[in-house]
């Protein structure tokens, strides 16, 4: 008998990449997409999982926009926080598995370093807050549900990320500049589409960190790496110049973002036995696809 995956969210960012890892793995895959199950119906939301017969239920949907979630804080309470309860109280029901995905944003991100999943949570945004309550209330609901947090998705080349965009600009021949005073790990979606599935497949409960390993990295540090993997690569004959900015001078940002959120992934990868490359290996396996495929 074939195995049924439920998921929420496939057509973002990371649940575009998720939905033909689960088909490859050999999961019947039920999406319903954002018309089908808008996710503000709490009660929909959970007979959707009852009726299922899901024996595996991911959760990669959210209001993932933190301006988004301070124009309308209730909206992005009940996406990211009442609706993945339901989920998980759902699953309580039907014994399914329960993958909810969240993100570095719970941490304040005020020490460098890395992070481990015993760090106090100081979210500082309305999109950490309902973040970091989802998480909550998830484990409340389903004390066997995974939070599977990740940070900096990249390498789904219908959606690109910071990464792909500053090879774009280059190639394009735009003036170049990225954040040098925050830093996070960079993580491909396909990592994470992997982790996720090990997880839904084992029997770890919890918060577990699911990010590229490494020492934390900024946006500029990660945009040099992907030039430079153009210029290897032949598509740029040179590196162009890249300005340093700083956080605070970004001017579409309108709501504060943490500073330091790079999570150690120790107990994915050790403890777990789920590897994870490292950000720097990310960064060049991100930008060879994005070549390849605009090569194609
Ligand atoms: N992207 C990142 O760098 C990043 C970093 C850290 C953590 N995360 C976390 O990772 C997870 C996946 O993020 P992502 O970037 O892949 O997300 P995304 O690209 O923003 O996609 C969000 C998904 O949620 C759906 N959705 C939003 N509002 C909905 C509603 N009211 N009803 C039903 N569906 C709704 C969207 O559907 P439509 O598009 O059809 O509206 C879409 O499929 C989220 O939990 C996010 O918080 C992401």
């Amino acid at each position: 008998m074939s195995r049924r995956i439920l998921l929420f969210g496939a057509s973002g960012r990371t649940g575009q990449v998720l939905r033909p890892a689960a088909e490859q793995a050999g999961y019947e895959v039920l999406a319903p997409a954002h018309a089908e199950c808008p996710l503000e119906n709490a009660e929909g939301v959970s007979d959707l999982v009852l009726g299922s017969g899901a024996q595996l239920v991911v959760n990669c949907a959210a209001i993932s926009g933190l301006e988004a979630c301070a124009a309308d804080p209730l909206q992005a309470h009940l996406i990211n926080a009442v609706a993945p309860a339901a989920m998980a109280l759902a699953c309580r029901h039907t014994g399914a598995r329960f993958v909810h995905l969240s993100t570095d944003y719970v941490l304040d991100g005020r020490r460098p370093g890395l992070k481990d999943e015993s760090t106090k949570c100081r979210p500082i945004s309305w999109y950490g807050e309902s973040k970091r309550e989802g998480e909550l209330q998830v484990l409340e609901a389903l004390s066997t549900a995974v939070v599977a947090r990740v940070s900096w998705v990249c390498g789904n080349p219908a959606k690109p990320s910071f990464i792909e965009g500053t090879v774009e600009r280059a190639l394009a021949g735009q003036p170049l500049a990225a954040v040098a005073d925050k830093d996070s790990l960079p993580t491909d979606a396909a990592d994470i589409a992997r982790a996720v599935l090990a997880l839904g497949e084992g029997c770890y409960s919890g918060v577990v960190h699911v990010t590229s390993s490494g020492e934390p990295l900024s946006w500029w540090h990660c945009a040099t790496l992907a030039l430079q993997v153009a210029v290897e690569q032949g598509v740029l004959p040179a590196a162009p110049p890249m300005e340093q900015q700083k956080l605070d001078e970004v001017p579409f940002f309108k709501e504060p973002r943490p500073r330091h959120t790079a999570m150690c992934n120790s107990r994915l990868t050790s403890q777990l036995g789920i590897p994870m490359p490292t950000a720097e290996e990310t960064v060049r396996r991100v930008v060879l696809r994005y070549l390849a495929d605009k090569a194609r």
